[in-house]
C-alpha cells in the first residue's frame, strides 16, 4: 500500500480545517516533508508558512525541495525542539500540528508545551491539530483538557475522514 500517497490525501482534508488565508504567518510544529505544500502555498507571497521540526535532515531537505520550486521566500522549515518553542509572543495568526506525537507521547498532560503554543499564538489566532490514529481518544480528550487549561476556547474536536488511517482526529481552538 504507498501510504505516502494517501498522506497526501491526509494533508488535503486537513487543509480544508486550516484554511490558510492569503498574507497569514502560519506555524507547523514536527512539519516532517513539506507535505504541507497542499495547502501551504495559500499564504501567498506576503504571508509566512514555517515548518519546525527536530530533525536537522527532514530540516534541510526539505528546504532544499522549497528551494527548487522558487518557494523559499515564504515557506520554509526551521530545526529545533517543538517543546522549548521560544519564539516572540504574539506573532502567528495560525499554530499547526499534524502526527506529532507518538501513543506513548500522547497521553500525559502536556500543559507546558500547549501554554508555549498559547502564548506563540496572536489574539484570536487559532490552533489546528490533527492525530496520527483514530482509536487514540484517551489522548485527545487529554489534549482537549491541556488547550482549555491554558485559556484556549472554542475547543472542538471531530472525527475526519480522508487520507490514511482513513479516519482521524482533528481538534481546533482559539486564542
Ligand atoms: C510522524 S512524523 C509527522 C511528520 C509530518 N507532520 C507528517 O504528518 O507527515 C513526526 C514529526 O515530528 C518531528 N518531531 C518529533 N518530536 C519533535 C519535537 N519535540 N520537536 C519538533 N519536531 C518533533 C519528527 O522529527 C517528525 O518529523
Amino acid at each position: 500500500m504507498d501510504l505516502i500517497g494517501f498522506h497526501w490525501l491526509d494533508y488535503l482534508a486537513f487543509g480544508r480545517n486550516v484554511n490558510p488565508q492569503e498574507g497569514e504567518a502560519i506555524l507547523e510544529l514536527g512539519s516532517g516533508y513539506p507535505l504541507h505544500l497542499i495547502y501551504s502555498r495559500k499564504v501567498g507571497p506576503c504571508g509566512r508558512y514555517i515548518g519546525f521540526d527536530n530533525n536537522k535532515k527532514i530540516t534541510a531537505t526539505s528546504n532544499y525541495l522549497l528551494e527548487k520550486i522558487g518557494l523559499n521566500d515564504h515557506i520554509y522549515h526551521a530545526a529545533g525542539d517543538a517543546f522549548k518553542l521560544d519564539c516572540p509572543k504574539g506573532l502567528f495568526d495560525k499554530i499547526i500540528a499534524v502526527n506529532l506525537w507518538t501513543r506513548e507521547m500522547l497521553l500525559p498532560p502536556k500543559k507546558d508545551f500547549y501554554e508555549r503554543v498559547y502564548d506563540t499564538l496572536m489574539e484570536g489566532g487559532s490552533y489546528h491539530e490533527k492525530f496520527l490514529d483514530r482509536d487514540q481518544d484517551e489522548g485527545v480528550y487529554q489534549v482537549c483538557r491541556d488547550l482549555k487549561s491554558c485559556g484556549f476556547h472554542e475547543v472542538t474536536r471531530d472525527i475526519v475522514s480522508g487520507g490514511y488511517p482513513f479516519l482521524h482526529w482533528v481538534l481546533q481552538a482559539k486564542k
